[in-house]
């Protein structure tokens, strides 16, 4: 099965929990979790997040899906888009995102230094909260990629 699969899988039965996608066929490794999100490795170069539901609401899936669908769409933030996870497949209603899975771990040490620090203030300016270490993720070329937009806050302006 080719990534491309994968995502056509997603798109065509939306499965919501880690069962679901293991019913489909498909092989989850986890990665990690955060607040509100579980991270998984599926195929050559995907990552899915499941998420967990608040008051029936999937509130931090949502804001990723509508900050990555609004700054991938400004040409005006081009620069930031190498910086910001893709999303092949975002589902509000499941909680569930399938994007690209980044490699490398970011350490807290890294917080004290001033590339990474002026890059998570520029990312903070177009509307990311919350970030810190744990919410970037590198590429395999060292691109650092800010990996959690579920406090995106949209900034009409921009
Ligand atoms: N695309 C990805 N590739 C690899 N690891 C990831 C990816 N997205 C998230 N992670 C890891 O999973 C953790 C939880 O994901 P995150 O989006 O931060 O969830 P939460 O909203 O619960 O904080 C992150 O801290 C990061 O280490
Ligand atoms: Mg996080």
């Amino acid at each position: 099965m080719t990534d491309h699969d994968i995502v056509n899988l997603f798109e065509q039965h939306h499965p919501s929990s880690l069962e679901q996608m293991q019913a489909l066929g498909l092989n989850l490794e986890f990665v990690a979790s955060g607040g509100n999100r579980k991270v998984y490795r599926l195929g050559q170069a995907l990552a899915v997040k499941i998420g967990a539901p608040f008051n029936g609401e999937f509130h931090q899936t949502a804001n990723e899906i509508k900050g990555i669908q609004k700054i991938y769409s400004n040409p005006r933030l081009e620069s930031y888009h190498k910086h910001i996870l893709p999303l092949f497949y975002g589902n509000a209603d499941t909680g569930v995102i399938v994007t690209k899975f980044y490699p490398g771990e970011v350490k807290r040490e890294w917080e004290s230094d001033e590339k990474f620090n002026n890059l998570m203030q520029s990312l903070k300016s177009i509307g990311i909260n919350d970030l810190f270490y744990a919410n970037f993720r590198q590429d395999v070329d060292g691109t650092l990629v800010a990996v959690d937009l579920g406090f995106y806050h949209d900034r009409e302006e921009l």
